[in-house]
């Protein structure tokens, strides 16, 4: 009885084999079936993003400097993406979320690392440190190979594409509100001016973000006058990785467990 099988099979696939239209046709149809496992479920999925407290957009400021970090090509040298993987949580901390890069368009995570991970940079150093880093890396880490950016302290930031951009963002589904936009060139300055009106602005980001604190007000570069392309550079740099507070989080499967 076996053996009649067994004779069957080989008979269909030597028809298999002797057919090359046959045999596309059958890889098609089994790659097809793969695929539709792999797909379907997904279209059944409320979410393939877990929701976590703290997540916010970036502040106009803030989106400003993640505009100079595309333009300046760090994330070319720079991934923001760490793996869950022991080594690199050792060195850079909790790995990083689906949910920390929802509201960047488009995403920064790189594929090669010249230069350290930077998805948890934000408060490592102190502004000083960033500051004179991006001037002259050598001059605080003799063995860099990073070129130095002192020309960006020196630019105003531009400040006249900001509500574009935002504008752009909210069509992909980041929540700035039209008010949000309305005031995102005098948010951006008052961010970087300690000595100006913020309060409005930091509520508003605050309060999506569900917790005080998230913005960080400060003069990041040190010199007086309107924001520099250096004083959006490093609040976006203090910012990363800060929002999601993870003395308190776990994660969704494991609070399921309980
Ligand atoms: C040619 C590759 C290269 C480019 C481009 C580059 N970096 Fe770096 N970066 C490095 C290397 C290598 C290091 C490690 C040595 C050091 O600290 O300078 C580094 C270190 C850093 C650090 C310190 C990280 C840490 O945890 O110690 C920061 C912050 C940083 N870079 C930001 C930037 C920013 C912002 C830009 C874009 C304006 C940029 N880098 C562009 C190579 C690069």
């Amino acid at each position: 009885m076996s053996a009649a099988r067994e004779s069957w099979l080989m008979r269909q696939q030597k028809k298999f084999e002797k057919n090359t239209l046959l045999l596309l046709i059958g890889i098609l149809v089994v790659v097809a079936i793969g695929g539709i496992i792999e797909i379907v479920p997904l279209f059944y999925l409320k979410n393939t993003i877990e929701k976590v407290d703290g997540m916010r957009p970036y502040t106009p400021l803030e989106l400003a400097g993640q505009q100079i970090y595309v333009s300046e090509g760090c994330h070319v040298c720079h991934s923001q993406m760490i793996r869950p993987l022991r080594d690199e949580v050792e060195r850079y901390g909790h790995y990083s979320l689906a949910a920390e890069s929802m509201y960047d368009h488009p995403f920064l995570w790189g594929s090669k690392r010249t230069g350290p991970d930077l998805a948890r940079v934000g408060g490592k150093y102190s502004d000083e440190w960033q500051l004179q880093h991006l001037i002259d890396p050598r001059s605080v880490v003799p063995q860099s190979i990073m070129p130095p950016y002192a020309f960006l302290a020196g630019r105003p930031l531009d400040l006249s594409t900001l509500q574009d951009e935002m504008r752009a963002l909210k069509a992909e589904g980041v929540p700035y509100t039209d008010a949000m936009i309305a005031s995102a060139p005098a948010d951006a300055a008052a961010q970087a001016d300690p000595d100006s009106e913020f309060e409005t602005m930091q509520a508003v980001y605050d309060g999506i973000a569900g917790r005080k604190g998230s913005v960080q007000i400060r003069n990041f570069d040190g010199q007086p006058g309107p924001p520099s392309e250096m004083d959006a550079l490093i609040a976006y740099l203090q910012m990363l990785g800060t929002l999601v507070d993870f003395s308190t989080y776990q994660a969704d499967d494991l609070k399921n467990q309980r």
